[in-house]
């Protein structure tokens, strides 16, 4: 039976609600019980030879562990079917043995929130909803514009006005959506959609329970491309804070099934100027939202809805969150650059904080670390550009030889 309950107070829920109606927390979804009667891993793997979209897409291809969905209203872009990178010189910057990306920047429109969308979509035209609604730093935007154009829905974004990316905008406004720029940030946006009644709009940020249900998937993308062979860490940004609750979801429940043997450990980066997460962390209070601050925009959130369920994730796989500046995050995303893969700002705070953690000793060596890159490089062109003209260590420069005599010889001493 298809049930949502609260995160906190687990009181039960109707499939459309979006806050628990005792003590308004979030919502989330159980996995029914029969399911360990169905041969999972052998199942998801004789999908792998199929070219049914329901397959192909490294959510739906995993649908035994979803809300259940009549076909007809699956709202697909092919979404999750990304890869893993060895990281070369991810891992010397660390410094580690090895490192491995997972690059959720390669999915359909460029970010990990694509894996959700296609859930939250899906669910909201099953139930009839004509609008879907979202604040958005710009990711979020793009994909909800998208999934909902793709499901003949109108899209209403919130933006902070001049505080998300062009690209990200340029993408957004490209599928259509309704794109509503406030004098405000992403947290007052949000409080916006907040207000809004999620009988008459379908509201798709990560408060959203079927999103979460959608970038669990990113978790079983990984364990199945490591062949059910759990990490001892996964590394992952944290704004909003929808994303570390949904990969320890993912963990969890993979655990739960049997799918792997243990839990690897979670480890949230937030930029220093937006890091509400890591005070709970550290001191064991209750989240103070910040005045946010930090030239990664897509993890410019002071006051990050999912404190509540990322905080259970990080206590359960006994993980941890840790702060870094703009400058390392900088630093960091011209490494990954490096490694021929590349990444938004806001991934690269993945790799800023690993090398942290590896110097207080958090982190050992010989880990097997993944770190999880969440958007895209050509994201965010600008800030690459900005870095790369920029006196900072690893920038790379355009050269500018006046003459074509010059041209060549330069050339041919880099032979
Ligand atoms: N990385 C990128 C590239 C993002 O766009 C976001 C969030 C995060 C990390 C943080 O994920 O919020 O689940 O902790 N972007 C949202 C948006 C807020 O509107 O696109 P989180």
């Amino acid at each position: 039976m298809f049930v949502l309950e609260c995160s906190i107070c687990e009181r039960r829920a109707g499939p459309h609600d979006l806050l628990c109606s005792a003590c308004g927390e979030l919502l989330a979804y159980t996995l029914p019980t029969d399911i360990r009667q169905v041969p999972l891993l052998q199942t998801f793997a004789e999908r792998r030879l199929s070219n049914d979209p329901r397959d192909l897409s490294g959510v739906w291809r995993y649908r035994e562990l979803l809300p259940p969905l009549p076909e007809a209203m699956m709202t697909t872009l092919g979404e999750n079917s990304v890869p893993i990178y060895t990281a070369q010189h991810g891992a010397a910057y660390a410094p580690l043995d090895r490192l491995t990306y997972l690059h959720l920047g390669m999915n359909p429109t460029g970010s990990f929130k694509d894996a959700g969308m296609t859930v939250a979509i899906s669910h909201a035209r099953a139930r009839g909803a004509r609008v879907a609604v979202c604040a958005s730093t710009g990711n979020t935007a793009a994909a909800m514009a998208a999934y909902a154009a793709r499901a003949g829905m109108t899209a209403v974004v919130l933006i902070p006005a001049g505080g998300i990316s062009t690209a990200k905008l340029a993408q957004t406004l490209d599928y259509g959506a309704r794109v509503i720029a406030i004098d405000g940030d992403f947290d007052q946006a949000l409080e916006i959609v907040r207000t809004l009644d999620p009988v008459k709009v379908a509201i798709v940020n990560s408060i959203n329970p079927y999103r979460i249900e959608g970038q669990k998937c990113a978790v079983l993308r990984l364990l199945e491309l490591r062949n059910w062979q759990a990490p001892d860490w996964i590394v992952v940004p944290g704004g909003n804070l929808g994303n570390t609750s949904a990969l320890g979801k993912g963990l969890r429940e993979a655990h739960q099934l049997g799918i792997i043997d243990r839990l690897p450990r979670i480890a949230v980066v937030q930029a220093s100027g937006a890091a509400p997460f890591v005070t709970v962390v550290r001191d064991g209070t209750t989240m103070q939202p910040v005045r946010a601050n930090t030239t990664a925009t897509a993890i410019k959130i002071g006051s990050p809805a999912s404190w509540r369920k990322a905080l259970r994730e990080i206590e359960i796989t006994h993980g941890t969150a840790v702060a870094v500046d703009d400058d390392q995050i900088a630093d960091a995303r011209a490494i990954i650059g490096r490694d021929g893969v590349g990444c938004e700002p806001a991934s690269a705070a993945t790799l800023a904080g690993l090398r942290l953690l590896r110097q207080h000793d958090v982190i050992a060596a010989d880990e097997d670390v993944v770190l999880v890159l969440t958007g895209h490089v050509l994201k965010d062109g600008v800030y690459a550009a900005t870095y790369h003209e920029s006196a900072a260590p690893y920038a790379n420069r355009t050269l500018s030889p006046t003459t074509p005599a010059e041209v060549t010889a330069l050339i041919e001493s880099l032979a």
